[in-house]
């Protein structure tokens, strides 16, 4: 399974925040947003990733996490010239994506609690399991009119229809930005045609796996939360529910050097290694307290 993370996109309703800066690249309490979706790709074991952003701003995410070796993942990039949509990103990474999975994640949502629904659809993607050869997951919202939208048979758990932003919304469960898809998912996009909107829509693209009877959806519980950071208002939430977990336990969430670490993409030495490159502060200094502490679950 492969990860991409789709960094794009002018991130107008928080201007001028992102007049010089990428959306992705603003602070959730006390890291860069994109460190949270990158964190949840590699918690379900995935370590090659591409990164997608604009011209603009992909030099700056390169020069925040490189190559990714200091955490032990495998990035690259790709420029996105034109916010065309969420479905390009299939087109953009095909030579990435090959013959493999990927998973989609949108580098503004972030996923906080228990986080197996997704571990969950990627142990059972890659073993091939039932008839789904693409997942999307359902999360229930007051308001689910400005988000893609799933209504499903509850009995079955079948999706009944998808569908985007309807002003009408089916049922209360959104989806998020996060898409498995089998590599199919490359040719689909490549025949899609742009919307009313002018863009690769990603449910058009998740509508052809549905006409095929090939698309799952799985709920996530009450007990995680799911925010997407776009407006001022839900980066304050994000930061402010981050700030209060952390400082609760002690431990940090979205640290992707921890999450490298104890996940065994990295060994104990690089991982020191990594943290001597890392200057001095909290981010630093949690590293230098954690990394002999084994009794920590992940
Ligand atoms: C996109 C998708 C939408 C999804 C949302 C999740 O919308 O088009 O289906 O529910 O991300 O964050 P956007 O926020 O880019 O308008």
């Amino acid at each position: 399974m492969k990860g991409i993370i789709l960094a794009g996109g002018s991130g107008t309703r928080l201007y001028p925040m992102t007049q010089i800066i990428s959306k992705q690249l603003l602070p959730i309490y006390d890291k860069p947003m994109i460190f949270y979706p990158l964190s949840l790709l590699m918690l379900a074991g995935i370590n090659e990733i591409l990164i997608i952003s604009t011209e603009r701003d992909t030099p700056y995410i390169i020069n925040l996490l490189g190559d990714g070796s200091d955490f032990g993942v495998k990035l690259q990039y790709k420029v996105q010239a034109n916010p065309n949509g969420l479905a390009e990103a299939f087109i953009l990474g095909a030579d990435f994506i090959g013959k493999d999975d990927v998973t989609l994640i949108l580098g503004d949502n972030l996923f906080y609690g228990d986080i197996s629904f997704f571990k969950d659809a990627v142990v059972a993607h890659k073993s091939r399991s039932g008839s789904f050869k693409a997942r999307v997951f359902g999360y229930y919202v007051e308001d689910a009119r400005r988000y893609g939208v799933v209504e499903f048979d509850r009995a079955t758990g079948k999706v009944i229809s998808i569908e985007e932003k309807p002003q009408e919304p089916k049922s209360n469960y959104a989806i998020p930005g996060l898409y498995v898809f089998d590599s199919r998912c490359v040719e689909r996009a490549k025949k899609q045609k742009p919307s009313k909107r002018g863009e690769l829509e990603i449910t058009d693209l998740i509508q052809t796996y549905l006409d095929d009877d090939e698309l799952g959806v799985g709920i996530i519980g009450r007990g995680v939360n799911w925010l997407d950071t776009g407006t001022p208002d839900s980066l304050l939430e994000a930061a402010q529910m981050i700030a209060t977990t952390q400082k609760r336990q002690g431990l940090m969430v979205g640290c992707i050097h921890e999450v490298g670490f104890r996940k065994g993409f990295i060994d104990k030495t690089k991982f020191l290694e990594a943290i001597e490159r890392i200057p001095k502060g909290p981010y630093k200094a949690y590293m230098e307290r954690i990394v002999n502490e084994d009794e920590v679950e992940i």
